[in-house]
């Protein structure tokens, strides 16, 4: 059990890790590039490690280098070789599903596993457009095998969730079909492997939610710099703006627009953000952002909004919680595919620690309680999710009584340095 309580205003500068769903996604583009490859600031959490373990199954050679950086020998499109053992992916449907589409089209059989919280997933929204491609998949739910077919079928996909987990897996796959595969999506979602295949060469048009993208690609090597998390950034962000006299600097924010919902709702909240020092990595815009402690009133926050800010609910409905009046968010059905059922994990947390919740359906009412502190004197339990988790440490930053979060462990999901970038912005 962690314990978070007050320990004063939070100063100066937070380093934030790589961003997951970048590091994910450049990691298998250069393993299948022809050459080598050197990414700079990759994600080092525990859903990366599985994605590599998997990818050095398949033949790629990744080394990590004494600065940080890794190389990536890759094999080559339509190069990916028999595992010899079981896919073990963890905590992380990013690297089940993206990976599931890596193998739909290479001539493999692979098997994938995870944890308690993976394995209560669905996959069937990966599985079903993989079996129109040709691959034989067993099973909507891990442990699942996936068998390829090579050539896979070009095939016209409209997505009927909005997931950028199933946009990718898609993709992948049409990296090793021949011809064009074409997806199309009725709301935009996070656009990195888009940008990346640009980058690494492949022949791909995106406009107006058409993406088309010509397979049998044969990809260059990359040197790419990876963002920071906007999503792990978020925390300290909400950790700045409740905690009064509070006044940090987080450098080198991926500013995606495809991402960037929390951040508005913030500000619509009234947060005081400023991004500062905006620049380009590796196709993806970055930013510096400066967070100084605010007042916050509720808002609505409409379903529309969902795609760009999926990830970031629990932490809105922290920063929620201290806000002036009731924060309404709607269209949240996703959110109870997560790594745990995040309506329910957020609106039972938000009770015991004094906050006032309403869950009808997939929408959520926080009635906030003002500028805090909130009561608190209680402990959490986040099981498996490392975004529920991080959400009440930050919480217990404005508490008159001690928050615990039991398993404060399972952050290293997508956060390693979590609690040393809390203890270098507010020492205690
Ligand atoms: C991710 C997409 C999101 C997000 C997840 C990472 C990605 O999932 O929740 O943490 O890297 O593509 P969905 O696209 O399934 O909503």
């Amino acid at each position: 059990m962690t314990l978070f309580s007050p320990r004063g205003p939070l100063r100066g500068t937070a380093p934030i890790p790589g961003d997951k769903s970048i590091s994910h996604r450049a990691l298998m583009l250069a393993a299948l590039a022809v050459g080598r490859s050197r990414i700079e600031g990759l994600n080092a959490g525990g859903d990366l490690a599985s994605t590599r373990a998997a990818l050095e199954a398949m033949g790629a050679r990744i080394a990590m280098e004494a600065d940080g950086a890794c190389t990536v020998d890759g094999v080559g499109v339509g190069g990916l070789l028999q595992p010899s053992a079981p896919f073990h992916c963890g905590n992380s449907g990013t690297s089940a599903r993206l990976l599931m589409g890596l193998a739909a089209s290479h001539r493999i059989r692979a098997e994938f596993t995870g944890d308690a919280s993976l394995m209560r997933r669905p996959m069937g929204r990966v599985a079903a457009p993989l079996r129109r491609i040709g691959a034989r998949i067993e099973g909507d739910s891990l442990p699942l095998t996936v068998e390829g077919l090579m050539p896979a079928l070009p095939t016209r996909h409209v997505l009927e969730v909005p997931s950028a987990q199933v946009k990718s897996a898609l993709l992948l796959a049409g990296l090793n079909t021949p011809g064009l595969t074409e997806i199309v999506e009725a709301v935009p979602t996070r656009d990195h492997l888009e940008r990346l295949l640009f980058q690494f060469g492949a022949e791909i048009e995106s406009r107006d939610g058409r993406i088309l993208l010509r397979g049998e690609a044969q990809l260059e090597p990359q040197r790419l710099f990876i963002a920071g998390d906007s999503s792990a950034a978020a925390f300290l962000a909400v950790a700045a703006l409740v905690v009064p006299g509070s006044d940090i600097l987080i450098p080198g924010v991926g500013v995606n627009p495809t991402r960037m919902g929390l951040y508005d709702m913030l500000r619509e909240m009234g947060a005081d953000i400023t991004l500062v020092n905006q620049r380009e990595h590796s196709s993806e815009p970055v930013a510096d952002l400066i967070v100084r402690h605010s007042a916050l009133d509720g808002i609505e926050v409409p379903p529309e909004i969902a795609p760009s800010m999926i990830d970031e609910y629990p932490i809105l409905f922290i920063a929620a919680a201290f806000a002036r009046g009731t924060t309404r968010a709607f269209g949240l059905a996703e959110l109870r595919l997560k790594e745990s059922d995040r309506i329910c994990a957020m609106a039972a947390g938000l009770r015991a620690i004094g906050v006032c919740v309403e869950e009808e359906g997939d929408a959520l009412a926080v009635h906030g309680l003002g500028a805090g502190p909130l009561p608190g004197g209680t402990s959490i339990d986040p099981g498996l999710d490392h975004r529920v988790a991080m959400s009440f440490a930050v919480a217990g930053l404005h508490a008159r009584l001690p928050i615990g979060v039991a398993n404060m462990a399972v952050v290293d999901t997508s956060f390693p340095g979590f609690l040393s970038a809390l203890g270098a912005l507010a020492p205690q």
